[in-house]
């Protein structure tokens, strides 16, 4: 066991314990593999704004907001006050709700390769129904997938089935050979999210467009982390107008969400021929949660988000060279990732959490509204200090030394 891990164990004794009850009922302690590292994750227990609490009263900066979801950090007072409210008048109806319509509409005038949305829980569930969209608008079966690329965890979009195909992620000249006209659709990202923040080549998502429109194939734009980057989606931003597009997130205001947003006349299929139902599809909670988050960002917000994430990701990566590190910071919009060689990933991690920033495992990190610049400031100090305490580690390692 190295310092990092002996100091981690020794700030976060109660979640140490626990992690073992957790472990009797829950596999792996956890319930999404994401959220497992080693020796163990803390357990949280609450978040205000951008700061969380584990249960050994730790106190953390959190640049990681559940994942790029709670945009505007936690227990944002419009949110809970709106959903607060709902909750005193039913929060679920088999039934339309004028909240889906007012979420439907704010997503309709906002992001316009969504004419019409079809409501899921999570972006796993959207993609999911975009392929059954793709397949029976296109009478295909084929589905195109990038390497790195994410769209939730089920499998057929996950591993390499009958039925996929997978290609290089910016790589125009490999385009041809797999999207030709047996395939249904085309997902992709806008930038390689879990797959560490890459972002596409806006040539190549141009130039997939077309061959999409040439072979009859829908383009399948997930924009499930990327919808926070840009006032009306990063489709819009690149002058892109997908068939499909992927969305989840930020627009239920950091409750469980996903959506299918397209042109009407291709999600008329949803009204016959698709059977699609999902017990809180569109639960008051969500749609409540969505609307108030979705107005408090505006152009102006997520300007001052990608500004801020910019100075930091270059902060960060000076701050990587001076301690000798190998450090890369990737970024698009207010999501970033810090590469470090892969030996130096938990390291990083957890020497992160000892200065008291709360950031994903592998690298990544990204911006809220709760963060000002002050706190931006001492994320900035803390990832510097966590990089020495990385490089101290390997040299003590090198040396053969355990301190
Ligand atoms: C690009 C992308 N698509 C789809 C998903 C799946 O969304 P969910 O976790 O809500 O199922 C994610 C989740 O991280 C994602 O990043």
């Amino acid at each position: 066991v190295d310092d990092l891990t002996r100091a981690y164990q020794a700030a976060t004794p109660r979640s140490g314990e626990l992690h073992q009850e957790f472990r009797r009922v829950l596999p792996a302690g956890v319930t999404r593999s994401v959220a497992h590292f080693d020796p163990y994750p803390a357990v949280l227990v609450d978040g205000r704004g951008c700061l969380v609490h584990d249960i050994d009263g730790n106190e953390y900066i959190d640049v990681l907001n559940n994942y790029t979801s709670l945009v505007h950090g936690h227990a944002f007072a419009p949110v809970t006050e709106r959903v607060r409210a709902a909750m005193e008048s039913g929060v679920v109806f088999p039934a339309p709700h004028p909240a889906q319509l007012e979420l439907a509409r704010a997503i309709t005038d906002r992001y316009p390769a969504a004419r019409q949305v079809r409501f899921t829980n999570s972006g796993t569930e959207a993609a999911l129904l975009a392929l059954r969209i793709a397949r029976a608008a296109t009478g295909r079966s084929i589905v195109v997938l990038f390497d790195g690329g994410y769209h939730g965890s089920v499998g057929e979009l996950l591993d390499r089935g009958p039925h996929t195909r997978r290609a290089p992620y910016n790589n125009v000249d490999a385009l041809g050979q797999v999207v030709d006209d047996s395939v249904a659709a085309v997902f992709v990202e806008p930038f390689l999210g879990s797959g560490g923040v890459i972002p596409a080549d806006p040539e190549f998502l141009r130039e997939l467009e077309r061959r999409c429109h040439a072979t009859g194939a829908l383009f399948v734009f997930d924009e499930v982390q990327a919808l926070r980057n840009a006032p009306n989606g990063t489709h819009a931003l690149l002058g892109l107008a997908p068939d499909l597009l992927l969305m989840g997130k930020i627009i239920g205001g950091g409750f469980p969400v996903g959506a299918v947003g397209g042109a009407a006349g291709l999600l008329a299929v949803l009204d016959g021929e698709l059977q699609h139902s999902g017990t809180f599809n569109g639960n008051v909670a969500t749609m409540t949660a969505g609307i108030a988050a979705l107005d408090a960002l505006d152009a102006s917000r997520i300007a001052t988000l990608n500004g801020r994430a910019k100075q930091l990701s270059s902060e960060l990566a000076a701050a990587g060279r001076a301690t000798g590190l190998d450090v890369t910071v990737s970024r698009a919009g207010s999501i970033m990732h810090v590469h470090v060689p892969d030996q130096q990933v938990s390291a990083l991690h957890l020497a992160l959490l000892m200065e008291g920033i709360y950031a994903a495992p592998r690298g990544m990190l990204n911006l809220s509204t709760a963060l000002d610049d002050n706190t931006i400031d001492r994320v900035g100090r803390a990832y510097a200090a966590a990089f020495k305490r990385v490089a101290h580690s390997r040299t003590t390692v090198a040396t053969g030394s355990d301190g």
